[in-house]
């Protein structure tokens, strides 16, 4: 069997002392039902992610809103239980409330913005955010405001990198006037891309990270009459991995971020890295989305 580790897909740079692997995680999955509350077993929670860095993941997605704060908390501890920790980077999020299960609200009122930055850095332990995402533009505030706070910060060294989610092309040049964007987070996987491949495009042009959540369309890629199966039946692979190889190989600046609450399941997504499509399932993968 092929070695398993995140550092088989290639990496991204965000800057010289900011290499990462170019399969991540995303914490999502690490709490209750509907996002809400804790995980039904904390200590796998933080087992999970330790694992996941044992296997080479340099790099993962969270947000104080998972939760909220659980699938953090569980971060934080891992960290803290993990040597060299500070090597793992950390793409984190603000910018939304949460009410209840599958209840989230934006807020980009700017102290708002401010507090969850100082929040996340006590929690982590660490001085300054490495990727720090605008979780959502809250239309109640000019976006001046939201990426001005989060720019003000950088220029404090809290935090190195700024990202934007959920965005539309015109919102993501928007917000470049106001900061240096380095990073979009959109929803993208292969059954649902189309509305986004120009803002892949331009991100690549850029010298943009690309995050696509939901890699894996929340699982229902992975399901048993998922529309990958053929393929991956040919590669000998699971139809999670045709998901994730496909987007390793749409862009050199796309970081998957597939979410898992199962062991088998994060080393079966890092396998992912020794799937190599051909160009011509390449482009029949490209087509499924009508
Ligand atoms: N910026 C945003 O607005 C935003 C929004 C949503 C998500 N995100 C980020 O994106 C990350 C990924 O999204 P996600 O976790 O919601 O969705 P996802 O990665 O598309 O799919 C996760 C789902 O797939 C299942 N799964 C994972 N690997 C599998 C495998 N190999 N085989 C079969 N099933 C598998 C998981 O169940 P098991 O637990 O059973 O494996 C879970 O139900 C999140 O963790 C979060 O960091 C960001």
């Amino acid at each position: 069997m092929d070695e398993i580790s995140a550092s088989k897909a290639g990496t991204f740079e965000f800057d010289k002392d900011f290499i990462i692997n170019r399969l991540g995680y995303g914490t999502m999955q690490l709490t209750g039902n509907g996002v809400w509350g804790p995980y039904k077993d904390p200590d796998q929670a933080v087992d999970l992610i330790k694992k996941s860095f044992d296997l080479g993941v340099n790099f993962v997605d969270t947000a104080d809103s998972y939760g909220p704060w659980h699938a953090d908390t569980y971060l934080a501890k891992a960290l803290k239980e993990y040597p060299d920790s500070d090597k793992i980077f950390i793409s984190d999020k603000v910018g939304q409330v949460r009410t209840g299960e599958n209840e989230w609200t934006p807020v980009g009122a700017p102290a708002f913005l401010r507090q969850e930055v100082e929040l996340s850095l006590r929690l982590f332990d660490r001085d300054h955010e490495d990727l720090l995402f605008l979780h959502r533009i809250d239309d109640h505030y000019p976006i001046e405001d939201q990426i001005g706070e989060l720019k003000k910060l950088q220029d404090e060294g809290k935090i190195k990198h700024i990202g934007v989610s959920q965005v539309t092309l015109d919102e993501l040049k928007a917000a470049q006037k106001v900061a240096k964007i380095d990073a979009v987070e959109n929803m993208y996987n292969v059954g649902h891309h189309k509305g986004d491949d120009a803002i892949v495009d331009y991100a690549e042009k850029e010298g943009m990270a690309f995050l696509p959540w939901f890699p894996l369309d929340t699982g229902n890629l992975t399901k048993a009459d998922s529309p990958l199966n053929d393929i991956a039946k040919k590669y000998n692979a699971s139809s999670a991995q045709i998901a994730l190889a496909w987007l390793l190989k749409r862009s050199n600046n796309i970081i998957p971020i597939p979410g898992t609450s199962s062991e088998d399941h994060l080393k079966d997504n890092l396998n992912a890295a020794n799937v190599e499509l051909s160009d011509e399932d390449f482009e029949k993968l490209s087509g499924l989305e009508k």
